[in-house]
């Protein structure tokens, strides 16, 4: 079968490979669960290991199938699953795995380990081809009337991670109730924050580059949240105004956002960092206030990576709620699908130039 893959290490090598077909045969102990990919949608994260900045190949290949963001159908499943049946809707959780004691504990999300395995990212293939076969722990099954854009649940994970971990730190302070939320960056996981942070009631300002209207101010908007246009305003002056923020989510891609987005967090507030800066750029920040801030105030700072299976299966319950409170606002993210495998150019091409662009995804097969 075709497969969309990277020659990680060389820039712009994405190609059409071969993989051979799966069974559920290949995974021991009859756990495995043959899949049909239908739609997988693709981030930055592709781009980024496309300009060879990132990703690496499976052991004994040369080549790196791509696509982390996968929905598919069950087709067979081996004689021991007991939570999946042929016609079931699943997408498949990213990163499996290694030896760390986190790891086989089940969260893999928080390895020790150097060397990590992320399926289309990390020594392991991906989802852009036409099947694959995984043990049934790595799925998650999504209900029907979601399967559009049910690949949507694997960003949406990584917004739940991010404030489910916040909650699990606010416990420290035993009465913490967060009013007001900052969103840093308006692209597809800052969308999904917003919408994360929205179904909990806060208010909610989300700032990004672009000046409005665009349609991502406009999905903002739509979830009754505010959108801050950082050519317009400045953090500091729309925070005086908005904030101080209780929870910021930091996904705008630049540390200097980051850094500055800290000076606007609350006493006994918690700032989660999200944004990729492969680059090592240096740069200047307020570091005394940032410091006297963050000891006066009992502040917190963290990072987060994927997600644990709980937060793929709270991404599920927040898609079910999003479609009662915000109905067709999740189908509204998906701007661009590229029909077939083999127009795979016009995937990087896009993510290349993504203006207008909320979520670009290919249509492997029909629903
Ligand atoms: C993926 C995560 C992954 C991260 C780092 C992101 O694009 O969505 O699942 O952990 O990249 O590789
Ligand atoms: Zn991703």
């Amino acid at each position: 079968m075709k497969a969309v893959a990277v020659h990680p290490g060389k820039p712009d090598s994405v190609h059409l490979a071969e993989l051979p077909m799966p069974s559920a045969a290949d995974v021991p102990g009859g756990r495995g669960v043959l899949v049909k990919l239908l739609r997988v949608g693709v981030d930055g994260t592709d781009k980024e290991i496309n300009a060879a900045e990132y990703g690496a190949a499976p052991e004994g290949y040369d080549f790196l199938v791509l696509g982390h963001e996968s929905l598919g159908r069950v087709e067979a499943v081996g004689e021991r699953v007991t939570g999946f049946s042929p016609g079931d809707y699943v997408v498949a959780t990213v990163r499996r795995p290694g030896s760390s004691i986190y790891d086989v504990i089940g969260a893999q999300d928080m390895t020790t380990d150097d060397v990590y395995y992320e399926r289309g990212i990390s020594h392991l293939h991906g989802f852009l081809t036409d099947y694959y076969v995984d043990a049934e722990e790595y799925l998650v099954k999504v209900p029907p009337a979601f399967a559009e854009f049910g690949f949507l649940l694997e960003p949406l994970s990584v917004t739940e991670k991010a404030l489910h971990q916040a909650l699990e730190i606010q416990r420290r302070l035993k009465v913490w109730r967060p009013r007001r939320a900052a969103v840093m960056g308006a692209g597809n996981t800052g969308l999904l924050m917003t919408l994360v942070v929205r179904l909990r009631g806060l208010d909610v300002t989300t700032f990004a580059r672009s000046l409005p209207p665009t349609l991502n101010s406009e999905l903002v908007e739509a979830l009754g949240a505010r959108y801050v246009s950082l050519r317009a305003r400045s953090l500091q002056d729309a925070a005086a105004e908005f904030g101080p923020f209780d929870y910021i989510y930091e996904a705008s891609g630049s540390a200097a956002v980051a850094f500055e987005s800290a000076l606007t967090l609350a006493k006994n507030g918690v700032l989660a960092l999200t944004s990729v800066t492969g680059a090592g750029r240096n740069l200047e920040v307020a570091a005394d206030r940032i410091n006297l801030d963050f000891v006066l105030g009992n502040k917190v700072m963290f990072g987060l990576a994927n997600a644990h299976r709980e937060d793929w299966e709270m991404g599920v319950r927040d898609m079910a709620h999003a479609e009662a409170l915000y109905p067709g606002w999740l189908r509204r993210m998906l701007t661009h699908r590229v029909n077939g495998l083999e127009n795979y150019r016009e995937i990087f091409e896009r993510l290349k130039d993504p203006r207008g662009a909320v979520k670009i995804f290919c249509e492997i097969a029909p629903l």
